[in-house]
Protein backbone atom coordinates (compact mmCIF):
# COMPACT_ATOMS: atom_id res chain seq x y z
CA UNK A 1 0.00 0.00 0.00
CA UNK A 2 1.46 3.49 -0.62
CA UNK A 3 1.91 5.48 2.13
CA UNK A 4 1.26 9.52 1.14
CA UNK A 5 3.91 11.78 2.78
CA UNK A 6 2.29 14.70 5.33
CA UNK A 7 1.28 17.49 3.84
CA UNK A 8 3.16 19.22 6.67
CA UNK A 9 6.81 18.62 8.20
CA UNK A 10 5.65 16.92 11.60
CA UNK A 11 7.31 18.49 14.45
CA UNK A 12 11.16 16.56 14.69
CA UNK A 13 11.88 15.23 17.73
CA UNK A 14 12.10 18.13 20.93
CA UNK A 15 14.42 18.09 23.67
CA UNK A 16 14.08 14.07 24.75
CA UNK A 17 13.92 15.70 28.64
CA UNK A 18 10.90 18.07 27.35
CA UNK A 19 9.24 15.94 24.76
CA UNK A 20 5.54 17.69 24.98
CA UNK A 21 7.12 21.15 24.74
CA UNK A 22 5.97 22.88 21.63
CA UNK A 23 4.19 20.11 20.69
CA UNK A 24 0.27 20.04 19.85
CA UNK A 25 -1.35 17.77 21.57
CA UNK A 26 -5.15 17.00 20.06
CA UNK A 27 -7.11 16.55 23.88
CA UNK A 28 -10.13 14.17 22.85
CA UNK A 29 -12.58 13.88 25.52
CA UNK A 30 -15.95 11.54 25.11
CA UNK A 31 -18.45 11.23 27.55
CA UNK A 32 -17.66 9.68 30.64
CA UNK A 33 -17.80 11.00 34.36
CA UNK A 34 -13.71 10.83 34.00
CA UNK A 35 -14.53 13.89 31.56
CA UNK A 36 -13.99 15.96 34.53
CA UNK A 37 -10.05 14.91 34.99
CA UNK A 38 -9.99 16.44 31.51
CA UNK A 39 -9.70 19.99 33.08
CA UNK A 40 -6.48 19.03 34.95
CA UNK A 41 -5.10 17.67 31.69
CA UNK A 42 -5.08 20.73 30.02
CA UNK A 43 -3.03 22.19 32.95
CA UNK A 44 -0.61 19.98 32.96
CA UNK A 45 0.08 19.85 29.41
CA UNK A 46 0.37 23.05 28.93
CA UNK A 47 2.20 23.11 32.08
CA UNK A 48 4.62 20.67 30.00
CA UNK A 49 5.02 23.67 27.05
CA UNK A 50 2.61 21.69 24.89
CA UNK A 51 -0.49 23.31 22.27
CA UNK A 52 -3.33 22.30 23.67
CA UNK A 53 -6.77 21.89 21.60
CA UNK A 54 -9.32 20.19 22.83
CA UNK A 55 -12.47 18.22 20.87
CA UNK A 56 -14.96 16.98 22.82
CA UNK A 57 -17.75 14.61 21.17
CA UNK A 58 -21.40 15.47 22.49
CA UNK A 59 -22.11 12.98 25.17
CA UNK A 60 -18.46 14.44 27.02
CA UNK A 61 -20.52 18.18 26.85
CA UNK A 62 -23.26 16.09 29.18
CA UNK A 63 -20.34 15.87 31.45
CA UNK A 64 -18.03 18.48 31.35
CA UNK A 65 -18.53 22.48 29.40
CA UNK A 66 -16.72 23.73 26.72
CA UNK A 67 -15.80 26.75 28.54
CA UNK A 68 -13.82 24.73 31.16
CA UNK A 69 -11.72 23.47 28.46
CA UNK A 70 -11.75 26.69 25.99
CA UNK A 71 -10.30 28.60 29.15
CA UNK A 72 -7.69 26.29 30.21
CA UNK A 73 -6.23 25.86 26.89
CA UNK A 74 -6.77 29.42 25.49
CA UNK A 75 -7.85 27.74 22.26
CA UNK A 76 -11.61 27.30 21.01
CA UNK A 77 -12.95 23.79 21.73
CA UNK A 78 -13.88 21.73 18.84
CA UNK A 79 -17.52 19.95 18.96
CA UNK A 80 -18.83 19.61 15.74
CA UNK A 81 -17.95 18.14 12.49
CA UNK A 82 -20.92 19.67 10.29
CA UNK A 83 -20.51 23.39 11.71
CA UNK A 84 -19.83 25.59 9.05
CA UNK A 85 -18.16 28.07 10.93
CA UNK A 86 -16.08 25.22 13.34
CA UNK A 87 -15.26 23.68 10.26
CA UNK A 88 -13.74 27.05 8.16
CA UNK A 89 -12.01 28.02 11.81
CA UNK A 90 -10.66 24.92 13.10
CA UNK A 91 -11.24 22.22 10.40
CA UNK A 92 -11.37 18.59 11.25
CA UNK A 93 -7.94 17.79 8.63
CA UNK A 94 -6.31 20.97 9.98
CA UNK A 95 -6.53 19.15 13.66
CA UNK A 96 -5.90 15.71 12.32
CA UNK A 97 -2.32 17.48 10.69
CA UNK A 98 -1.56 19.65 13.46
CA UNK A 99 -1.72 17.15 16.02
CA UNK A 100 1.73 15.33 17.20
CA UNK A 101 -0.35 13.73 19.06
CA UNK A 102 -3.81 12.74 19.74
CA UNK A 103 -4.89 12.12 23.18
CA UNK A 104 -8.64 11.14 24.15
CA UNK A 105 -9.06 11.25 27.90
CA UNK A 106 -11.57 9.27 28.70
CA UNK A 107 -11.89 6.99 25.91
CA UNK A 108 -15.18 5.18 26.36
CA UNK A 109 -16.30 1.82 25.59
CA UNK A 110 -18.54 3.42 22.87
CA UNK A 111 -15.38 5.30 21.11
CA UNK A 112 -12.86 2.70 21.61
CA UNK A 113 -15.77 0.88 19.70
CA UNK A 114 -16.38 3.58 16.72
CA UNK A 115 -12.59 3.85 16.47
CA UNK A 116 -12.50 0.32 16.32
CA UNK A 117 -14.55 -0.24 13.33
CA UNK A 118 -12.82 2.33 11.60
CA UNK A 119 -16.01 4.56 12.11
CA UNK A 120 -15.20 8.60 11.52
CA UNK A 121 -19.29 9.56 12.60
CA UNK A 122 -18.34 12.45 14.63
CA UNK A 123 -15.48 15.39 14.95
CA UNK A 124 -12.97 13.07 17.52
CA UNK A 125 -13.45 9.90 15.52
CA UNK A 126 -12.67 11.90 12.22
CA UNK A 127 -9.67 13.56 13.59
CA UNK A 128 -8.17 10.11 15.39
CA UNK A 129 -8.86 8.17 11.48
CA UNK A 130 -7.18 11.54 9.57
CA UNK A 131 -4.31 11.96 11.95
CA UNK A 132 -0.47 10.43 11.14
CA UNK A 133 -0.08 11.20 14.84
CA UNK A 134 0.43 8.69 17.70
CA UNK A 135 -3.23 8.14 19.07
CA UNK A 136 -3.18 6.97 22.72
CA UNK A 137 -6.13 6.40 24.82
CA UNK A 138 -6.79 6.49 28.19
CA UNK A 139 -9.70 4.36 28.62
CA UNK A 140 -12.38 4.89 31.24
CA UNK A 141 -15.32 2.60 31.86
CA UNK A 142 -17.56 0.66 33.88
CA UNK A 143 -15.41 -3.04 35.17
CA UNK A 144 -18.10 -4.97 33.67
CA UNK A 145 -17.72 -3.25 30.34
CA UNK A 146 -13.70 -3.25 30.44
CA UNK A 147 -13.74 -6.80 30.95
CA UNK A 148 -16.54 -7.50 28.35
CA UNK A 149 -15.37 -9.59 25.36
CA UNK A 150 -15.82 -7.06 22.86
CA UNK A 151 -14.21 -4.08 24.39
CA UNK A 152 -11.72 -6.24 24.92
CA UNK A 153 -11.50 -7.54 21.52
CA UNK A 154 -11.46 -3.74 19.72
CA UNK A 155 -9.03 -2.72 22.12
CA UNK A 156 -6.47 -5.36 20.95
CA UNK A 157 -7.59 -4.35 17.43
CA UNK A 158 -6.84 -0.66 17.82
CA UNK A 159 -3.18 -1.77 19.79
CA UNK A 160 -2.65 -4.42 16.76
CA UNK A 161 -2.94 -1.22 14.57
CA UNK A 162 0.51 0.05 16.48
CA UNK A 163 -0.57 3.86 15.67
CA UNK A 164 -2.78 3.10 18.96
CA UNK A 165 -1.20 3.52 22.39
CA UNK A 166 -2.95 2.88 25.60
CA UNK A 167 -2.43 4.43 29.37
CA UNK A 168 -4.12 2.34 32.14
CA UNK A 169 -7.12 2.09 33.11
CA UNK A 170 -6.52 1.16 36.85
CA UNK A 171 -8.03 -0.51 39.41
CA UNK A 172 -10.26 1.46 41.91
CA UNK A 173 -13.34 2.78 43.01
CA UNK A 174 -15.54 3.42 40.13
CA UNK A 175 -18.30 6.12 40.09
CA UNK A 176 -20.91 3.72 39.15
CA UNK A 177 -20.24 2.03 42.47
CA UNK A 178 -18.16 -0.77 41.78
CA UNK A 179 -14.54 -1.27 42.33
CA UNK A 180 -12.08 -2.83 39.84
CA UNK A 181 -10.18 -1.82 36.93
CA UNK A 182 -12.10 0.56 34.47
CA UNK A 183 -10.69 3.64 36.30
CA UNK A 184 -8.91 6.27 34.24
CA UNK A 185 -5.15 6.75 34.87
CA UNK A 186 -4.60 9.59 37.19
CA UNK A 187 -3.58 12.60 34.78
CA UNK A 188 0.13 12.31 35.93
CA UNK A 189 0.41 8.96 34.75
CA UNK A 190 -1.65 9.52 31.42
CA UNK A 191 1.12 13.20 31.11
CA UNK A 192 3.98 10.64 31.34
CA UNK A 193 2.87 7.87 29.04
CA UNK A 194 2.35 11.70 26.45
CA UNK A 195 5.46 12.38 27.36
CA UNK A 196 6.58 8.35 26.21
CA UNK A 197 4.45 8.75 23.24
CA UNK A 198 6.51 10.95 21.61
CA UNK A 199 10.17 9.82 22.97
CA UNK A 200 12.29 7.88 20.71
CA UNK A 201 12.38 4.55 22.09
CA UNK A 202 15.65 3.72 21.55
CA UNK A 203 15.79 1.74 24.54
CA UNK A 204 12.88 -0.51 23.90
CA UNK A 205 13.65 -4.28 25.07
CA UNK A 206 16.67 -2.95 26.97
CA UNK A 207 16.60 -3.96 30.63
CA UNK A 208 18.59 -1.36 32.50
CA UNK A 209 19.53 -1.43 36.58
CA UNK A 210 20.50 2.23 37.59
CA UNK A 211 22.40 2.73 41.29
CA UNK A 212 21.48 5.95 42.99
CA UNK A 213 22.36 7.84 45.93
CA UNK A 214 24.57 7.53 49.10
CA UNK A 215 24.55 4.69 50.69
CA UNK A 216 24.73 5.16 54.96
CA UNK A 217 26.93 2.57 56.33
CA UNK A 218 25.05 2.29 60.41
CA UNK A 219 27.59 2.77 63.54
CA UNK A 220 24.93 1.76 65.21
CA UNK A 221 21.39 1.45 64.84
CA UNK A 222 20.81 5.62 64.65
CA UNK A 223 24.59 6.89 63.15
CA UNK A 224 25.99 6.03 60.28
CA UNK A 225 28.86 7.42 57.84
CA UNK A 226 27.46 8.69 54.73
CA UNK A 227 27.99 11.42 52.06
CA UNK A 228 26.73 14.29 50.52
CA UNK A 229 24.99 12.34 47.25
CA UNK A 230 20.98 13.78 46.91
CA UNK A 231 20.47 10.45 44.28
CA UNK A 232 19.23 13.25 41.52
CA UNK A 233 21.36 11.55 38.55
CA UNK A 234 20.84 8.05 39.16
CA UNK A 235 16.89 8.83 40.00
CA UNK A 236 17.07 11.58 36.44
CA UNK A 237 18.77 8.54 34.83
CA UNK A 238 16.41 6.03 35.84
CA UNK A 239 13.29 8.58 34.36
CA UNK A 240 14.89 8.88 31.29
CA UNK A 241 16.18 5.13 30.19
CA UNK A 242 12.34 4.20 31.38
CA UNK A 243 10.92 7.47 29.03
CA UNK A 244 13.28 5.59 25.78
CA UNK A 245 11.58 2.25 26.53
CA UNK A 246 13.64 0.32 29.01
CA UNK A 247 13.11 -1.57 31.74
CA UNK A 248 15.02 0.00 34.64
CA UNK A 249 15.20 -1.38 37.80
CA UNK A 250 16.30 1.27 40.23
CA UNK A 251 18.42 0.25 43.38
CA UNK A 252 18.43 3.77 46.01
CA UNK A 253 20.31 3.97 48.97
CA UNK A 254 18.34 6.09 51.33
CA UNK A 255 17.23 9.33 49.22
CA UNK A 256 13.98 11.19 50.02
CA UNK A 257 13.22 10.85 45.91
CA UNK A 258 10.15 9.56 44.53
CA UNK A 259 10.88 7.05 41.93
CA UNK A 260 10.11 7.52 38.32
CA UNK A 261 6.47 6.39 37.07
CA UNK A 262 7.05 2.60 35.52
CA UNK A 263 10.60 2.16 37.66
CA UNK A 264 11.28 -0.48 39.41
CA UNK A 265 12.48 0.30 43.04
CA UNK A 266 14.72 -1.48 45.25
CA UNK A 267 15.55 0.29 48.54
CA UNK A 268 18.77 -0.84 50.01
CA UNK A 269 20.60 1.26 52.98
CA UNK A 270 24.55 0.21 52.82
CA UNK A 271 27.17 -0.86 50.44
CA UNK A 272 26.74 -4.49 51.23
CA UNK A 273 23.14 -4.57 50.39
CA UNK A 274 23.30 -2.60 47.07
CA UNK A 275 26.15 -4.91 46.29
CA UNK A 276 23.77 -8.43 47.17
CA UNK A 277 20.76 -6.44 44.86
CA UNK A 278 23.27 -5.50 42.00
CA UNK A 279 24.90 -8.85 41.79
CA UNK A 280 21.20 -10.35 41.82
CA UNK A 281 20.84 -8.85 39.00
CA UNK A 282 23.82 -7.92 36.63
CA UNK A 283 23.51 -10.70 35.01
CA UNK A 284 20.31 -10.31 33.23
CA UNK A 285 20.78 -6.61 32.23
CA UNK A 286 21.96 -5.12 28.84
CA UNK A 287 23.39 -2.01 30.91
CA UNK A 288 24.51 -1.08 34.66
CA UNK A 289 24.68 2.49 35.55
CA UNK A 290 26.28 2.95 38.84
CA UNK A 291 25.34 6.56 39.62
CA UNK A 292 25.43 5.45 43.46
CA UNK A 293 28.23 7.23 45.77
CA UNK A 294 28.78 3.84 47.63
CA UNK A 295 30.35 4.51 50.91
CA UNK A 296 34.56 3.30 50.91
CA UNK A 297 34.02 2.37 53.92
CA UNK A 298 31.96 0.74 56.63
CA UNK A 299 32.46 1.13 60.39
CA UNK A 300 33.78 -2.44 62.00
CA UNK A 301 31.10 -3.99 63.83
CA UNK A 302 28.10 -2.10 64.58
CA UNK A 303 26.85 -1.88 68.24
CA UNK A 304 23.12 -3.44 68.33
CA UNK A 305 22.12 -0.03 70.30
CA UNK A 306 21.96 3.31 70.37
CA UNK A 307 25.84 4.37 71.93
CA UNK A 308 24.80 5.99 75.00
CA UNK A 309 27.26 9.38 75.12
CA UNK A 310 29.47 7.84 77.48
CA UNK A 311 30.35 4.76 75.48
CA UNK A 312 31.12 7.41 72.98
CA UNK A 313 33.50 9.10 75.47
CA UNK A 314 35.44 12.33 74.52
CA UNK A 315 37.01 10.96 71.42
CA UNK A 316 35.61 8.04 69.19
CA UNK A 317 37.82 5.78 67.72
CA UNK A 318 36.20 4.00 64.98
CA UNK A 319 37.68 0.71 62.94
CA UNK A 320 37.01 1.27 59.34
CA UNK A 321 36.71 -1.63 56.72
CA UNK A 322 37.04 -0.88 53.00
CA UNK A 323 33.28 -1.77 51.39
CA UNK A 324 33.44 -4.34 48.25
CA UNK A 325 33.89 -2.12 45.03
CA UNK A 326 30.51 -3.29 43.64
CA UNK A 327 31.50 -2.09 39.74
CA UNK A 328 34.99 -3.53 39.72
CA UNK A 329 32.83 -6.57 41.18
CA UNK A 330 30.74 -6.55 38.04
CA UNK A 331 33.70 -5.60 36.03
CA UNK A 332 35.70 -8.35 37.12
CA UNK A 333 32.79 -11.07 36.83
CA UNK A 334 32.12 -10.01 33.46
CA UNK A 335 35.36 -10.02 32.35
CA UNK A 336 36.27 -13.83 33.65
CA UNK A 337 33.00 -14.96 32.05
CA UNK A 338 34.06 -13.48 29.27
CA UNK A 339 30.77 -11.67 28.46
CA UNK A 340 29.95 -8.66 27.13
CA UNK A 341 26.86 -7.75 29.11
CA UNK A 342 26.10 -5.59 31.43
CA UNK A 343 27.50 -2.71 29.14
CA UNK A 344 28.70 -1.02 32.72
CA UNK A 345 28.93 2.57 33.08
CA UNK A 346 30.88 4.22 36.25
CA UNK A 347 30.72 7.51 37.34
CA UNK A 348 33.45 9.55 38.62
CA UNK A 349 32.68 12.49 40.97
CA UNK A 350 36.17 14.79 41.33
CA UNK A 351 37.32 17.89 42.66
CA UNK A 352 39.98 18.41 40.28
CA UNK A 353 43.33 20.37 42.00
CA UNK A 354 42.81 23.94 43.03
CA UNK A 355 44.22 26.22 40.43
CA UNK A 356 43.27 24.12 37.43
CA UNK A 357 41.17 25.24 34.96
CA UNK A 358 39.77 25.11 31.27
CA UNK A 359 40.60 22.62 29.11
CA UNK A 360 43.74 21.50 31.90
CA UNK A 361 40.81 20.88 34.38
CA UNK A 362 38.70 18.69 31.73
CA UNK A 363 42.03 16.90 30.49
CA UNK A 364 42.10 16.42 34.85
CA UNK A 365 38.80 14.85 34.51
CA UNK A 366 39.16 12.70 31.52
CA UNK A 367 42.78 11.25 33.24
CA UNK A 368 40.96 10.32 36.43
CA UNK A 369 38.23 8.99 34.76
CA UNK A 370 40.36 6.89 32.29
CA UNK A 371 41.92 4.97 35.24
CA UNK A 372 38.66 4.42 36.57
CA UNK A 373 37.58 2.81 33.22
CA UNK A 374 40.81 0.54 33.38
CA UNK A 375 40.70 -0.56 36.96
CA UNK A 376 36.74 -1.46 37.21
CA UNK A 377 36.75 -2.73 33.60
CA UNK A 378 33.93 -0.63 32.54
CA UNK A 379 32.60 0.92 29.12
CA UNK A 380 32.15 4.30 29.83
CA UNK A 381 32.84 6.34 33.12
CA UNK A 382 31.06 9.68 33.59
CA UNK A 383 33.28 12.12 34.91
CA UNK A 384 31.36 15.05 37.32
CA UNK A 385 33.53 18.03 38.83
CA UNK A 386 31.61 18.23 41.87
CA UNK A 387 33.82 21.22 43.22
CA UNK A 388 32.14 24.31 41.43
CA UNK A 389 29.06 25.72 43.81
CA UNK A 390 25.73 24.90 43.02
CA UNK A 391 26.93 22.30 40.44
CA UNK A 392 26.80 18.50 41.20
CA UNK A 393 26.24 16.92 44.27
CA UNK A 394 22.89 17.87 45.30
CA UNK A 395 22.01 20.57 42.86
CA UNK A 396 19.70 20.37 39.86
CA UNK A 397 22.46 20.99 37.43
CA UNK A 398 25.99 19.87 36.86
CA UNK A 399 28.22 19.54 33.82
CA UNK A 400 29.54 16.26 33.04
CA UNK A 401 32.19 14.58 30.10
CA UNK A 402 31.17 10.93 29.22
CA UNK A 403 34.60 9.50 28.96
CA UNK A 404 35.37 5.85 27.14
CA UNK A 405 37.94 4.45 25.84
CA UNK A 406 39.30 6.16 23.19
CA UNK A 407 36.29 8.82 22.92
CA UNK A 408 35.54 11.50 25.03
CA UNK A 409 31.75 13.64 24.92
CA UNK A 410 31.36 16.85 26.41
CA UNK A 411 27.95 17.42 27.73
CA UNK A 412 25.95 20.83 27.10
CA UNK A 413 25.82 21.96 30.71
CA UNK A 414 22.15 21.66 32.15
CA UNK A 415 19.56 20.47 33.90
CA UNK A 416 20.39 16.37 35.74
CA UNK A 417 17.37 15.25 33.50
CA UNK A 418 18.45 16.71 30.39
CA UNK A 419 22.12 15.65 30.70
CA UNK A 420 20.64 12.13 31.57
CA UNK A 421 19.40 11.62 28.20
CA UNK A 422 22.98 13.14 27.00
CA UNK A 423 24.12 10.25 28.98
CA UNK A 424 21.81 7.42 27.85
CA UNK A 425 22.56 9.12 23.80
CA UNK A 426 26.62 8.08 24.60
CA UNK A 427 25.45 5.11 26.04
CA UNK A 428 22.92 3.80 23.13
CA UNK A 429 25.38 4.35 20.57
CA UNK A 430 27.99 1.69 22.21
CA UNK A 431 25.48 -0.72 22.77
CA UNK A 432 26.05 -3.36 21.01
O1 LIG B 1 36.44 4.90 42.95
P1 LIG B 1 35.27 5.77 42.96
O2 LIG B 1 34.42 5.64 44.18
O3 LIG B 1 35.53 7.20 42.63
O4 LIG B 1 34.42 5.21 41.73
C1 LIG B 1 33.18 5.68 41.45
C2 LIG B 1 32.40 4.66 40.66
O5 LIG B 1 32.53 3.36 41.24
C3 LIG B 1 30.92 4.96 40.73
O6 LIG B 1 30.33 4.49 39.56
C4 LIG B 1 30.48 4.15 41.94
O7 LIG B 1 29.12 3.86 41.89
C5 LIG B 1 31.34 2.91 41.85
N1 LIG B 1 31.69 2.33 43.16
C6 LIG B 1 31.26 1.07 43.47
N2 LIG B 1 31.58 0.52 44.67
C7 LIG B 1 32.32 1.19 45.57
C8 LIG B 1 32.76 2.49 45.26
C9 LIG B 1 32.43 3.04 44.05
O8 LIG B 1 30.59 0.44 42.64
N3 LIG B 1 32.61 0.65 46.70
Amino acid sequence: MAVSEAPREQAGPGEPWRPLAGRTVVLGVSGGIAAYKAAELVRLLTGEGARVRCVMTAAAREFIGPLTLQTLSGAPVATELFDLTQESEIGHIKLADDADLVLVAPATADLIARMAAGMADDLLTTVMLATRAPVLLAPAMNVNMWSHPLVEANVERLVGTRRVLMVGPGAGFLACGWVGPGRMAEPVAIVEAARRALTRQDLAGRKVLVTAGPTAEAIDPVRFIGNRSSGKMGFALAAAAAARGAEVTLIAGPVGLTAPLGVTRVDVEDARAMQREVMAREGGADVLVMAAAVADYRAQGQAAHKLTKEELGAELRLELTANPDILAGVGLARAERARTRPLLVGFAAETPSAGSAGDARDAELVARARGKLTRKRCDLVVANDVSTQGVGFGGDESRLLVVGKDAVEVLAPGTKAALAHGVWDQIVKVLP
